[in-house]
C-alpha cells in the first residue's frame, strides 16, 4: 500500500482543523509496520483513510496500486471486503452471534466461493480455537474475542490487515499472546500488518516503525525485526 501527499480536515466553526498533514509512505508486502504516537496524533484517522472507511480531503491511497481515495462507496465496499481486514480495540463482534457466525459475515457480504461454515471453521483453528466455534462473545473473554475478531479480519484472506490498538483492551499477558499470533499469521500468510498503537512494547515486533506527531509523519525506521540488508 502507498500513501502520497494525505491530508484530511475537518470544519471547526468559521475554521479547518487539520487532522493529518501530508502523509507519504509506501509499505511493501509482508511487514509488520507499527503506527506509534501519543492519543490524539491521528493514528486511527490515517487507519481509516488507508482502510477507506473515512475520505482524506487530499492526497492519494493506493492498494495493490488502485487510489481508493477517489472511489464512491459501492466500488470500494468489494475492495474493502477482499482487501483489507480490520481488527479494533474493542473487538466490535456481534453479541447475538457465535464465533462461527462472526467469521462467516465478511463471508457472506463478499460471496465467497468456497463453503463459509469450512472457512470460518479453518480460521478460527489458526487462531487457536477450534474448541469455541458455538460460542458467543459473552461466552468468551477478551483475548479469544479477539482472536475471533482477527479470524474474521483475514477470512476473505485479505493481503492487508489493519489493527487500531488491538492489545488496548487486554491484560499484559493476553495482549503479548494476540501480537505473537498476529507476527505467526504474517510469518504463515504472507499478510501485511499496519498496527497503530501508544503501547511501546508492541514495537519489539516491528519489521517497520511509523512515528506520528500531530498529524505528521515524523518518523519512518527499521524496526527491531526488519530483515537485515
Ligand atoms: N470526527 C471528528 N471530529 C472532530 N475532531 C476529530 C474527529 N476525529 C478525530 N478528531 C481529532 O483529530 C485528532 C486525531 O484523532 P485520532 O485520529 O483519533 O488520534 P489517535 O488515534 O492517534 O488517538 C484528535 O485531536 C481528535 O480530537
Ligand atoms: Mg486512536
Amino acid at each position: 500500500m502507498e500513501v502520497r501527499h494525505l491530508g484530511r480536515s475537518l470544519p471547526l466553526g468559521e475554521e479547518r482543523i487539520e487532522i493529518l498533514k501530508d502523509i507519504n509512505f509506501a509499505i511493501p508486502a509482508g511487514e509488520f509496520v507499527t503506527l506509534m504516537g501519543p492519543s490524539g496524533s491521528g493514528k486511527s484517522t490515517l487507519l481509516g483513510c488507508i482502510t477507506g472507511l473515512d475520505s482524506p480531503s487530499s492526497g492519494q491511497v493506493f492498494l495493490n496500486g488502485i487510489d481508493i481515495s477517489s472511489m464512491r462507496e459501492s466500488q470500494l465496499a468489494g475492495i474493502r471486503n477482499r482487501t483489507v481486514g480490520m481488527v479494533f480495540q474493542a473487538f466490535n463482534l456481534i453479541p447475538t452471534l457465535t464465533a462461527r457466525e462472526n467469521v462467516e459475515v465478511p463471508l457472506y457480504a463478499g460471496s465467497w466461493k468456497g463453503s463459509p461454515g469450512a472457512r470460518s471453521e479453518e480460521l478460527l483453528g489458526l487462531v487457536g480455537l477450534s474448541h469455541r466455534l458455538e460460542h458467543r462473545p459473552s461466552q468468551l473473554s477478551g483475548g479469544e474475542q479477539q482472536r475471533v475478531a482477527i479470524a474474521r479480519a483475514l477470512a476473505t484472506q485479505p493481503p492487508l490487515l489493519v489493527a487500531d490498538e488491538p492489545t488496548g483492551n487486554l491484560a499484559a499477558a493476553q495482549g503479548k499472546e494476540i501480537l505473537d499470533l498476529l507476527w505467526e499469521l504474517k510469518e504463515q500468510l504472507g499478510t501485511t500488518l499496519v498496527i497503530a498503537t501508544h503501547d511501546l512494547s508492541v514495537s519489539q515486533y516491528a519489521t517497520r516503525m511509523l512515528q506520528l506527531a500531530d498529524g505528521e509523519l515524523v518518523g519512518d525506521h527499521p524496526g527491531p525485526r526488519a530483515t537485515p540488508a
